[in-house]
């Protein structure tokens, strides 16, 4: 306990696998050196802000202002057990209590007056090369929740009429939990004050007494009825009561007493599941039930109950979980030995020895509250993705360890502390290209043989909007047949965005452009493009417009294509002749085959949907006789005809 922390830069190892308890205990010895120091009184309410990181260390005056929003905090180096009790912003580095537990200062600090918590965190930028670790002291100030409290409500003590005066009879002490010089038990009153009896105590040792300081008379009175009050000094104040039953005949008490003031024991990391660590020992002098002493371990921290089984009546402490796999090097365990009456407690210090050569631990520090990392694909060359700490308590050779990246394409390992590195990025990031980057890095210690050990996690390359949407074609043709309905299906575009849809940088939105909505409809979503106008050929035979594929990021980027429509003829225009009728002079003489005039007609229409026959009709036509002189002619004449029969053949 008396040890002090080596410092800082020389043992950021050491430092790191200080837990919890020991920090608590340790703290007191050392000076303040963290970057920050904050205070929060224990019980403050879940979620309570203790602090800005990027306030407290001044972080506007050592970057940039457009770097400023970029940064990103995470807890470094640190234990789960210490992280679960805060919550750090990510975004704005504002450092909280955590609402999933209540910082209670006796449970993290048992044993301490002091409670200074150390934590570490990281500030990076995303964007650039900014790294930066935080050393913050968070103290934990006691509040007077514990009021002093008696195991029992009551004892009972006989003493024998004769007793010498003075002579004094153990009580049970009161314990407060609280610390410090106010909150912690300040001292007892007895009741009624004017008995025979007075209470003797020291602050230092928390023995109490009861001294019978005059005569005790039986035939005036057999039975005491005593009450002990034990105070606080907290605002307001708390106490505790105790009563006294007093009886005729001299029965002593003894409190247990364990055999060491405190236990302390150095053990093999390898020790298997199930294994005796030691056994407690308490003895009491009393005889008989009074002497019976059971053992027990009082609420703590879960990492320390979910290690230990304590056997109630044998007092074997034995190891239920597996050192190798925890990340604690020191466990303080609070140990409780009670008798009928009375209970006392000690502590017992396990210190876990790494005894072979063991291979080296890499922890990884993602650097967000994920259990993996993510980096924008616009991070520049030579920001972190995460950080990595080197655990390797063998001496010598065996505990120089170097370590390489595996997977160097994209990333490298950049020293940053004594067996520290960053993990950089190398190479320029596309998340079209590899989205989720597996990274391994190996570690290699210098014994013989050397032990190595390597680490893989994944770094996710977050999207950003750096591709446009584009279409295939750089024209886009399509026909329908005139006359449509409307709403008519004219065709469906399609561009494709390579980037993250789930974000909107890959979501694409369709629109029309140069055109009308009473003409022209496209879906948004689905790109189908609609007719909302019937559309006439002999009108309009072509209809240009533009489609426009936009995506949803942050800024929008779009792509454009021209889409040429063009209407296709159907036969709804009949031929017609230029005029209503015709009439055709003829003279008698004309010869067999000769041409005698010409009929003409036109069709609106293109292609053979505009070719027509013109065919006399049997009956349609009169013969008048204009003339009986010689060379006189005679005059058809006929109608127009509205037939859409126009491939009847000409009968001759
Ligand atoms: C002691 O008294 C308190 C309050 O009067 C009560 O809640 C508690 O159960 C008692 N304890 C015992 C062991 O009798
Ligand atoms: C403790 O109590 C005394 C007397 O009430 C007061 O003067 C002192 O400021 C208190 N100390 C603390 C740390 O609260
Ligand atoms: C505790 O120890 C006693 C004596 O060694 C033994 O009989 C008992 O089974 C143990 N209890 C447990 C829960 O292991
Ligand atoms: C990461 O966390 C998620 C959910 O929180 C969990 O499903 C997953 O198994 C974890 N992965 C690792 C490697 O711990
Ligand atoms: C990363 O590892 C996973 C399996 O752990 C594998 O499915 C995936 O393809 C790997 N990714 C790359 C980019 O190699
Ligand atoms: C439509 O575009 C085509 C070629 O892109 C062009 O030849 C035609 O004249 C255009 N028609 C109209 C009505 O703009």
């Amino acid at each position: 306990m008396g040890s002090s922390p080596q410092p800082r830069p020389a043992a950021p190892i050491w430092r790191s696998l200080l837990i919890l308890a020991v920090t608590c205990l340790l703290s007191s010895a050392s000076v303040s050196s963290a970057d920050v120091d904050y205070s929060v009184q224990e019980h403050s309410p879940p979620g309570s802000l203790i602090g800005n990181i990027a306030t407290s260390i001044d972080l506007a005056n050592l970057v940039s202002p457009e770097n400023l929003p970029q940064m990103k905090y995470s807890f470094l180096n640190t234990e789960s057990s210490l992280r679960n009790l805060f919550v750090l912003d990510d975004k704005t580095g504002d450092l909280r209590l955590s609402r999933r537990t209540t910082l209670d200062r006796e449970l993290v600090c048992p044993f301490s007056a002091d409670c200074v918590l150390e934590l570490q965190v990281a500030i990076q930028s995303t964007i650039s090369q900014f790294f930066r670790k935080v050393f913050v002291n968070v103290d934990v100030i006691d509040i007077n929740d514990h009021a002093p409290t008696f195991r029992e409500n009551v004892t009972k003590i006989t003493i024998s009429e004769s007793v010498q005066i003075p002579t004094s009879f153990p009580l049970p002490s009161a314990v407060d939990e609280d610390r410090g010089s106010n909150n912690s038990l300040q001292g007892y009153e007895i009741l009624p004050a004017d008995g025979p009896f007075r209470l003797s105590y020291s602050k230092s040792n928390s023995n109490l007494m009861l001294e019978v300081v005059s005569e005790l008379d039986h035939e005036k009175r057999d039975s005491y009825r005593l009450k002990i009050i034990a105070r606080d000094g907290g605002e307001p104040v708390k106490e505790g009561v105790l009563t006294v039953e007093i009886d005729v005949e001299d029965v002593n008490d003894n409190k247990p007493v364990f055999t060491e003031t405190n236990y302390a024991r150095t053990v093999d990391e390898t020790v298997s599941q199930g294994s005796l660590l030691l056994t407690l020992t308490a003895t009491d002098e009393d005889s008989g039930d009074n002497g019976k002493v059971r053992y027990h371990l009082p609420e703590q921290l879960a990492h320390v109950m979910s290690m230990f089984s304590l056997n109630a009546t044998s007092g074997e402490l034995r190891l239920v979980g597996d050192f190798q796999t925890a990340d604690t090097e020191v466990y303080v365990i609070r140990v409780e030995a009670s008798d009928q009456a009375y209970t006392t407690t000690t502590t017992v210090t396990i210190r876990v020895e790494d005894t072979i050569n063991s291979e080296p631990k890499l922890l990884v520090s993602y650097l967000s509250p994920d259990n993996f990392s993510s980096i924008t694909e616009y991070a520049n060359l030579g920001v972190a993705v995460a950080h990595i700490l080197i655990k390797d308590t063998d001496r010598g050779p065996n505990g120089i360890v170097t370590c390489r990246m595996a997977t160097p394409q994209y990333f490298e390992l950049q020293g940053y502390d004594v067996k520290e590195y960053k993990v950089i990025v190398a190479h320029k990031l596309d998340r079209e290209t590899i989205s989720v980057h597996n990274v391994t890095v190996e570690c290699e210690d210098a014994g013989q043989p050397s032990l190595t050990a390597s680490k893989t996690f994944q770094v996710k390359v977050t999207d950003e909007n750096d591709n446009p949407p584009a279409f295939k074609e750089r024209l886009i043709h399509a026909r329908i047949e005139e006359n449509n309905e409307l709403g008519a299906e004219l065709t469906t575009v399609s561009a494709s965005d390579p980037d993250d849809p789930a974000l909107g940088n890959g979501r694409i939105t369709y629109s029309l452009e140069d055109v009308s909505e009473g003409e022209f409809l496209i879906d948004p979503v689905s790109g189908t493009i609609k007719v909302m106008k019937s559309l006439d050929y002999e009108h309009r035979r072509q209809v240009n417009f533009t489609v426009i594929a936009s995506d949803n990021g942050t800024p929008r980027r779009s792509a454009r294509v021209a889409l040429g429509v063009s209407v296709l003829d159907l036969n709804d225009m009949t031929p017609h002749f230029a005029q209503s009728s015709f009439s055709i002079r003829v003279s008698e003489r004309t010869l067999h085959g000769e041409l005698i005039g010409e009929l003409s007609a036109s069709d609106y229409e293109q292609g053979k949907n505009g070719q027509f026959d013109i065919s006399v009709v049997p009956g349609s036509y009169r013969v008048t006789e204009t003339r009986r002189d010689p060379g006189s002619e005679f005059a058809f004449v006929g109608g127009g005809s509205n037939s859409h029969s126009n491939n009847n053949n000409i009968n001759n």
